[in-house]
Order: C-alpha cells, then sequence, then structure tokens
C-alpha cells in the first residue's frame, strides 16, 4: 500500500483547502441529504435484560438485526451487569471509557513525526490509511489507528504508541469488557439463531479483537468528501464507541443514509459480514460510511470481533431448511477476508 499525508496534519496547516484526491466522484458525495435530519433511529437495546435472557429484549434485537443490522447497545448497563462479577459501586464502566476516550484524544495528538514512528506497518498495526493501492484512488478524510488488540500475542507493540501513558493497560482493560459485552450478544443471538448459547463462541475459539481509533478533522466542503467511505465490516460483530456531541455515522436503510444520533453512554453495535453469512442473510450486515462536517473534528474507536481464521464462514445448520436453501457457500473466514480485501481495494461492493 501507499502512504498517504495525516488529513488531520493537513487541515492543521491549511483549513480551507480541500486536494482533489479527496473529492469523491459526484455520485459518492454525501451532498446534502447527508446533512439534513430524518424521523429514523436505530434501535435500543437494554443489555442488561439480554444478560438475563429476556424474550422481549432478545426480540427487539432479532429484529434490529434483521431490519437494520445495527442497534446501540447501553453501556451504563453493563455495569449494573457486571454486578454480577462484584464491579458495582466502583463505576468502572463510565470511568474506563472516559479513560479509553481520552487515551485516544492523546494518540492523536502527538506530533506527526512521533505518530509516523507508528506508521501502519506489514502486521497491519499502526497509524495511517490502510488499502492505498494507487495515486488515483480517493482518499477518505480520517486518519485510523489500526491496532490488534486481543489475544496479547497478536500485538504488535512496535506500531503502538506506547509513548501515551497508560495506553497500554487501558487498551487490554477496555478490550477484556468488549470481549464481555461481545461474548453476550453472542450468546443471545445464537439463541435466536436456535443453537445453544455457547456455539457463536466456539467459532470464536479466540477472540480475536481489531481496534481502531478514527479521528476525522473538521472539513470546510463535507458535502465532497468522506470521512469513511461506504461499506460493511467483514468480521462477525462491531462494538463502536463515537463521540456523543458530534454525529458522522451513516446507516444504509431502505435506500437512504440514517444518520446515527449519539445516544450518550452506548455503544453501536453492528453485525459484519461473517455474521450475515451464519445467518443465512437473515442478519444484516449493513452498509454504512462516515461523513464530516465544518465545525468539530469527531473522533470514534471501532472494536472488530473476528472469528477464527479457519472457522467456516456460510450458513449454520439451524438457518438452513426446506424453504430457506442455503444463501452462501461455505468458506473459511481467512478465504472469505481475503476476498473482502480485494474488494475493499478495488472499491467494488
Ligand atoms: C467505520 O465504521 O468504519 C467508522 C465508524 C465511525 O467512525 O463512526
Ligand atoms: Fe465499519
Amino acid at each position: 500500500f501507499i502512504a498517504v499525508p495525516s488529513v488531520q496534519e493537513m487541515v492543521r496547516s491549511d483549513h480551507q483547502t480541500v486536494p482533489e484526491r479527496y473529492i469523491q466522484e459526484y455520485e459518492k458525495r454525501p451532498l446534502t441529504d447527508a446533512l439534513s435530519s430524518t424521523s429514523y433511529e436505530i434501535p435500543v437495546i437494554d443489555f442488561s435484560l439480554l444478560a438475563k435472557r429476556d424474550e422481549n429484549e432478545q426480540k427487539k434485537l432479532d429484529s434490529a438485526c434483521k431490519e437494520w443490522g445495527f442497534f446501540q447497545v447501553i453501556y451504563i448497563y453493563i455495569y449494573i451487569y457486571m454486578s454480577c462479577m462484584h464491579i458495582i459501586n466502583h463505576g468502572v464502566g463510565e470511568e474506563l471509557i472516559e479513560r479509553m476516550r481520552d487515551r485516544e484524544a492523546a494518540c492523536f495528538d502527538l506530533p506527526l513525526e512521533v505518530k509516523n514512528k507508528y506508521a501502519l506497518g506489514d502486521a497491519m498495526q499502526g497509524y495511517g490509511q490502510a488499502f492505498v493501492e494507487s495515486e488515483e484512488q480517493k482518499l477518505d478524510w480520517g486518519d485510523p489507528f489500526f491496532l490488534m488488540a486481543y489475544p496479547p500475542q497478536y500485538r504488535n507493540f512496535h506500531n503502538w504508541p506506547l509513548i501515551v501513558p497508560s495506553f497500554k493497560e487501558i487498551v487490554e482493560e477496555y478490550s477484556a469488557e468488549i470481549i464481555r459485552v461481545s461474548e453476550e450478544i453472542l450468546a443471545n443471538l445464537s439463541l435466536l439463531m436456535k443453537m445453544k448459547e455457547d456455539s457463536l463462541k466456539e467459532m470464536h475459539k479466540v477472540m480475536r479483537l481489531g481496534m481502531r481509533m478514527n479521528y476525522y478533522p473538521l472539513c470546510s466542503k463535507p458535502e465532497l468528501v468522506l470521512g469513511v467511505s461506504p461499506h460493511s465490516d467483514g468480521g462477525s460483530i462491531t462494538i463502536l464507541l463515537q463521540d456523543d456531541d458530534v454525529t458522522g455515522l451513516q446507516v444504509l436503510h431502505q435506500g437512504q443514509w440514517v444518520p446515527v444520533k449519539p445516544l450518550p453512554g452506548a455503544f453501536v453495535v453492528n453485525l459484519g459480514d461473517a455474521m450475515q453469512m451464519w445467518s443465512n442473510g437473515v442478519y444484516k450486515s449493513v452498509e454504512h460510511r462516515a461523513i464530516t462536517n465544518t465545525r468539530k473534528a469527531r473522533m470514534s474507536i471501532a472494536m472488530f470481533v473476528m472469528p477464527d481464521n479457519d472457522a467456516e464462514m456460510g450458513p449454520v445448520d439451524t438457518m438452513v431448511c426446506d424453504n430457506c436453501p442455503a444463501r452462501y457457500q461455505r468458506v473459511k473466514y481467512k478465504n472469505f477476508m481475503r476476498s473482502y480485501l480485494d474488494r475493499t481495494v478495488t472499491g467494488e461492493q
């Protein structure tokens, strides 16, 4: 891949100019539809009820996954759930989230020459845009920092900004929490897919967690650029922490780009292609994108739960029937990912 400039640095030195490479083809521009409001809101799921296997809440989860492939989980309840683990009354949940956000900001605040020491390397961890293959390719208006957060032996510390105090410890703590949340969601989805509670978890013998911190600088012409181009996620589920006060994420719903308005105290959860394939297309891995604005930079942290490389993608037995034949072939995750990456690079859907 080709190294590209830091957008943050570009905007710092000149916040008016939008170089040609960032101006999207006409059809891909967010134009004003992206900036207009709509009455749609993505569903809100109460995690504490999922943890209790509440059937009503499971039904809400089921329809959220079918219709939207996206929902928000209120993390304030996670910490009630964790009272089972003796963590209640310590305020760990919100405090950890704040520390994680703060460490993310500290990473992007580092001087460019320091960030460049952690430039994206061969192991695909570090600072900078991946998947840039040509000088002509349109670029996203954002700077990602990608790390493998879990399991520990995947962490390529060489490309981690360990100069940021406690960064490593907080990522470790945050990853552990995200794994806990993910396992609970996977357990509920397993039951909804008529499998044993542990079935989806077993497709993740080792829970692999990719972590992408995103920094989207403000932009003088948000109608021409994209923070992140439209894509679906390739893995199982993604748990996103977005800013409480800057909207940017949009989900394609019934042909319309619907903004995901920040809900303070909530994670945004979406299903990836692996989940769509396991569920035989019943659950959706929906396309989403991020836009920018003229007023304020936006940050987010996406945690990608990824299946084992050798896990079989394709419908699980319980999701195939006489009237619902398999819509996907069985393919190992690593082979599926290879074609996913090809598609990402070529921009084909
Ligand atoms: C993404 O889905 O790739 C980015 C999400 C976001 O920053 O809101
Ligand atoms: Fe995504």
